[in-house]
């Protein structure tokens, strides 16, 4: 047998070192992904790294903010797209809670999203999270940077505000930036940043910059994939492209579904299994031989 044919079917799973690689020739396509199906539609389409996000406790699980999520669920999420995917680098999201109390807890709880199919994790947090940064990385996990708005506690301070948009703060995003390269992290995200301070970020780095909200002179963009679809209405950020309306497209489809239920539309002949004529016949004589059967009146010892 020859071994090689099945690695002309199977897409070459991404690495690291391809996404680092892609910084000032390509840009870096990521989106959101909580569950087997849409990973792998997204695979198969060709997106770069999916993120198992924080944001799936919001659009898989209804809650109010990312910080009810916790590691058992995330956990599940990136199961589900480890198995639906073969090409994308997958990286998941440390729940809030998860990485914040000291090293130890932070290091143990990153490996647990490698033993779970992840590739890399992502956590919120500049220069107050070097530690627990540089402990993963060196154990060997890869780390991508969360700067900007950050969900899991900017809420908490200001809810959620355009970052950056002060000479002052746009530096201090600056030197976080540059730290979180020191330390090691292969990339990072920039949400809600201002495009002029994304810019500068991007053109200082050597490693690529993910934008949400910041404008497009980052190293790569990702969206919240139920957002894009609009699966999610609960909040609309003005940074989001609505690409379809799949909530539209799944409601009609389910009214049309319903009124064929109703109707007796469906199932239809192609919907359905049918015996053998042979056998069909045979049950109907058995039906009719019992039925006599059972309006004879009593005989003895019945
Ligand atoms: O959880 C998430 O979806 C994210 C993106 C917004 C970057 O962290």
């Amino acid at each position: 047998m020859n071994s090689n044919n099945n690695n002309k079917t199977k897409p070459k799973k991404l690495a690291v070192s391809n996404i680092l690689s892609m910084k000032n020739k390509e840009k870096i396509s990521v989106i959101t992904s909580y569950d087997y199906w849409t990973a792998k539609i997204c695979d198969n389409a060709g997106i770069d790294i999916l993120l198992v996000g924080d944001s799936g406790g919001m659009v898989m699980l209804g809650y109010d903010s990312t910080v009810p999520v916790n590691m058992k669920e995330m956990l599940i999420f990136t199961k589900a797209v480890a198995v639906g995917s073969q090409r994308s680098l997958i990286v998941s999201d440390m729940p809030f809670g998860s990485y914040q109390i000291d090293v130890k807890h932070a290091v143990n709880n990153a490996i647990r999203f490698i033993k779970s199919g992840s590739d890399a994790v992502k956590l919120e947090g500049g220069i107050e999270m070097i530690d627990k940064i540089k402990a993963i990385i060196d154990v060997g996990i890869p780390v991508m940077g969360h700067i900007g708005l950050k969900p899991q506690t900017t809420k908490l301070w200001e809810g959620y505000k355009v970052q950056g948009n002060t000479a002052l703060s746009g530096a201090k995003l600056l030197r976080e930036a540059r730290e979180l390269e020191k330390v090691g992290v292969f990339a990072i995200v920039l949400e809600m940043v201002t495009l002029e301070v994304a810019e500068l970020i991007s053109k200082t780095l050597k490693i690529p910059t993910i934008g949400i909200g910041s404008g497009p002179h980052c190293d790569g963009q990702v969206l919240v994939l139920h957002d894009m679809l609009n699966l999610y209405d609960k909040i609309k950020p003005r940074f989001v492209k609505s690409y379809l309306n799949l909530s539209e497209t799944i409601l009609n489809t389910l009214q049309r579904y319903i009124s064929d239920v109703k109707t007796s539309k469906f199932p239809e002949d192609q919907h359905s299994y049918r015996m053998q004529y042979k056998e069909h016949e045979q049950l109907f004589k058995s039906r009719k031989s019992m039925r006599k059967k059972l309006s004879s009146p009593l005989r003895k010892n019945e």
